[in-house]
């Protein structure tokens, strides 16, 4: 295995109380460079907690998560928090766009983070917004925006400071058909016109059709690697 992202026996437990939950039971798994990858499977079956352990927002409960070679459990908390500014960016159901902000600044914050000059921010958040298709909304703050426009803006701060993974969770699930469909084109395109390695979490079946290889989860495990 020499993936981009690689899962090397990846369990992930909960304890609430005397129960032990078992989200995540022995995980293989390797994605490679610039690959489109869905992962499917019933609610509870372990896609929200594998995401955010390929993404570093959890850590492994054994096992380990090697991102571009490197094993995150070994990694300081600096950096995993350069790790998820650079290599990651995620793409959330509920958009967590910053409701203060405008569309701009919102994308803008992650290059802020980073310590990007001015210029260098205002060019990159223009192109962006080209990008995803909002380039006249830049100065619109979330509640004036659709929920297709919103995700739109989250998907353009997930790309801010260029890494080359997006991690999307359930992208589509508060969109309408149509409307989650041209999120779907826009994932696409990232994809393939910039060769972002995708990795999408979803139960929308224009999704699976539209992956490279789909990933089933039940009960915390892959149950099928279809291609
Ligand atoms: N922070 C948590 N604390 C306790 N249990 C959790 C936590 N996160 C997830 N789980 C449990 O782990 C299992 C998998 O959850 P999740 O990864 O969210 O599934 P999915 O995204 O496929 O719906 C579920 O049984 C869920 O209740
Ligand atoms: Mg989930």
């Amino acid at each position: 295995m020499n993936g981009l992202i690689e899962a090397i026996g990846v369990s992930r437990t909960y304890d609430l109380g005397e129960t032990r939950i078992c989200a995540l039971k022995e995980i293989n798994l390797s994605i490679a460079r610039g690959e489109f990858v869905a992962i499917t499977g019933p609610s509870g079956s372990g896609k929200s907690t594998l995401l955010h352990l390929i993404g570093s927002i959890e850590q492994p409960t054994t096992g380990a998560i090697l991102i571009d070679g490197e094993n995150t459990g070994r990694m300081s908390q600096r950096a995993l928090s350069r790790l998820r500014l650079h290599k990651i960016g995620f793409v959330f159901q509920h958009f967590y766009l910053l409701a203060t902000l405008t569309a701009y600044e919102n994308i803008e914050l992650p290059m802020k983070e980073a310590r990007l000059s001015r210029a260098l921010r205002r060019d990159r958040v223009q192109e962006l917004l080209v990008a995803v298709g909002l380039e006249d909304r830049g100065r619109h703050r979330p509640h004036q925006l659709s929920g297709g426009e919103q995700q739109r803006v989250a998907i353009a701060r997930a790309l801010a400071n260029d890494p080359p993974t997006i991690l999307a969770d359930e992208p589509t699930g508060e969109l309408d058909t149509r409307t989650g469909s041209a999120i779907i084109d826009l994932l696409t395109k990232i994809n393939q016109e910039y060769g972002k390695t995708i990795v999408v979490v979803s139960h929308d079946l224009e999704i699976a059709r539209r992956a490279k290889r789909v990933i089933e989860l039940r009960d915390g495990a892959i149950v099928d690697v279809l291609y």
